[in-house]
C-alpha cells in the first residue's frame, strides 16, 4: 500500500499527538513560515539531488523551498495538523511536493527510496536509543551513496538551545559498522521564533557507504 492510499496508523497518531498540539494554536515555536537559513544555504551549495525525503517536515517550508528549486521531494511528519498545512501550502504555491503523515522510525512504510534525506530539527528530539532506531530506519529507505543532512542543536554551554547534542552523541549512531560515514560537521545556527538570531547547531552531512 502506498502512502497516498493509507490513512495514518494508530501508532503514528499516538506518536504524533504531543507534536500535533504544538501546531494547533498558531505557529509552533520553530515554525518560521519560511525555510531555515542554513537549509537555504545548503541547497544553494547543490547538496540536494535526486529523490529527497524531508523527515519531520513540519509545515513544509524547507521541503517547499527544495520543490521550488525543481527537486522531487516527499515530506513526512507525525503531526497531522502540520502535514495538512504543508499540503495546503503546496497546493496554493502550485508545487509538486508530496506530504504524508508518517513516522521517522518506520520509513520503510513509505515503500520508496531516496538519494538525499533532510532532517531539520528532528534528530535532536530523540534520545540515544531512538537515534539508533532512526538511523536504522534511514538505512531502510536509502542505498549506498545516499546523503543525509541533519541540522540539530549543538552543545554550546550557556548559549545552547533546547536538546543540545554533543559531538560524541551525534557520532554514536553513525559509527562505521552501521554503514554510515560522517563527511562534515559544521558549526551552524537554527533560527526559531524565540531566537531570531539563531542558536548554535551542527549542520552535518552523512553518507551511506554500505550495500
Ligand atoms: C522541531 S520540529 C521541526 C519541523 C521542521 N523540520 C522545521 O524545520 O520547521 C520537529 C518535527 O518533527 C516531527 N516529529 C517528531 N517525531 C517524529 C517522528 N517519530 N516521525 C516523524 N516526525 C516526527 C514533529 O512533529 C515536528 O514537526
Amino acid at each position: 500500500m502506498t502512502p497516498e492510499d493509507r490513512p495514518a496508523t494508530s501508532h503514528e497518531r499516538e506518536a504524533g499527538r504531543p507534536w500535533d498540539e504544538s501546531y494547533q494554536d498558531g505557529p509552533a515555536p520553530w515554525d518560521l513560515g519560511r525555510p531555515q537559513p542554513a537549509i537555504v544555504e545548503l541547497a544553494a551549495e547543490g547538496a540536494f539531488r535526486g529523490r529527497v525525503l524531508d523527515a519531520g517536515c513540519g509545515t513544509g517550508e524547507n521541503a517547499l523551498h527544495l520543490a521550488a528549486a525543481g527537486l522531487s521531494i516527499v515530506g513526512i511528519d507525525v503531526a497531522e495538523t502540520a502535514v495538512a498545512q504543508a499540503q495546503e501550502k503546496a497546493r496554493d504555491r502550485g508545487l509538486a511536493a508530496e506530504f504524508f503523515v508518517g513516522d521517522a522510525f518506520r520509513l520503510s512504510d513509505l515503500d520508496r527510496t531516496f538519494d538525499t534525506v533532510l532532517d531539520c530539527g528532528l534528530f535532536h528530539t530523540f534520545d540515544a536509543r531512538e537515534r539508533q532506531a532512526y538511523v536504522a530506519s534511514l538505512a531502510s529507505v536509502t542505498g549506498p551513496g545516499a546523503m543525509v543532512h541533519i541540522l540539530c542543536f549543538r552543545d554550546a554551554g550557556a548559549e545552547s538551545g533546547p536538546h543540545p547534542v554533543t559531538r560524541a552523541e551525534f557520532e554514536a549512531p553513525f559509527h562505521p559498522e552501521t554503514g554510515w560515514r560522517i563527511e562534515t560537521m559544521r558549526d551552524s545556527r537554527i533560527v526559531a521564533r524565540f531566537a531570531p538570531d539563531g542558536l548554535p547547531a551542527w549542520l552535518s552531512t552523512i553518507r551511506r557507504v554500505d550495500a
